[in-house]
């Protein structure tokens, strides 16, 4: 394995994928150095994982800013002081400003849909009752537009005959086996 990439994650939510980012990780399967998660709402189950996983927490709330600029701008300062390469978005529930992404191009984003399908909120449920035969998720690079950069990896989930429970319980599996390997094949074609 060549070098470790710095890396900064960003969650808001339960941290799922965060945690199986850290893990994958810490088995030698991510070439990444994690230098932080950085979480943006004081009661995201996400701060919990990390505090088990001892990886530092840094809280930084959007609603002491009184711009998205003014947020990212924060954001980018805080990741500028670890030398951050690579942004990982796992369960990050905003959008950036071209002001974030000028300065981390290597941005990346997991969506629990096929792309360009079903893009923004509730997409699995969406996908659900539009009775899909097959739906999934997909990591790709952060442009402005939400949900919408060039795509990097795909898994495919059959849905055909499952509870919308069961469907969602795939998808997050599916998700967390998904992310690690994206983010090692994004490193690696950086790399060539
Ligand atoms: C995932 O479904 C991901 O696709 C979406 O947000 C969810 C985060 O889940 N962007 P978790 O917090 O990682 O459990």
């Amino acid at each position: 394995m060549g070098k470790k990439w710095r890396a900064a994650i960003l969650a808001s939510g339960s941290g799922s994928n965060f945690e199986a980012i850290v893990n994958a990780t810490r088995r030698g399967e991510v070439p990444i150095e994690i230098t932080k998660l950085v979480y943006n709402k004081e009661e995201a189950n996400v701060k919990k994982r990390a505090a088990r996983l001892d990886i530092h927490a840094l809280y930084i709330s959007h609603l002491n800013f009184p711009t998205r600029e003014a947020f990212d701008l924060k954001l980018v300062s805080e990741l500028k002081k670890d030398n951050v390469e690579l942004v990982i978005l796992a369960g990050w529930m905003r959008l950036f400003s071209a002001s974030f992404l000028d300065h981390f191009p290597n941005t990346l984003n997991i969506h629990p849909s096929l792309l360009p399908h079903f893009r923004g909120l509730h997409a699995i449920e969406r996908a659900y009752s539009a009775g899909v035969l097959q739906t999934g998720c997909t990591v790709h690079r952060v442009v402005v537009d939400m949900d919408s950069g060039p795509l990097v990896a795909q898994s495919f989930v059959r849905a055909e005959g499952l509870s919308l429970g069961s469907l969602r319980a795939k998808i997050q599996e599916a998700e967390h086996s998904l992310y690690p390997k994206a983010i090692s094949f994004f490193i690696r074609n950086q790399e060539k």
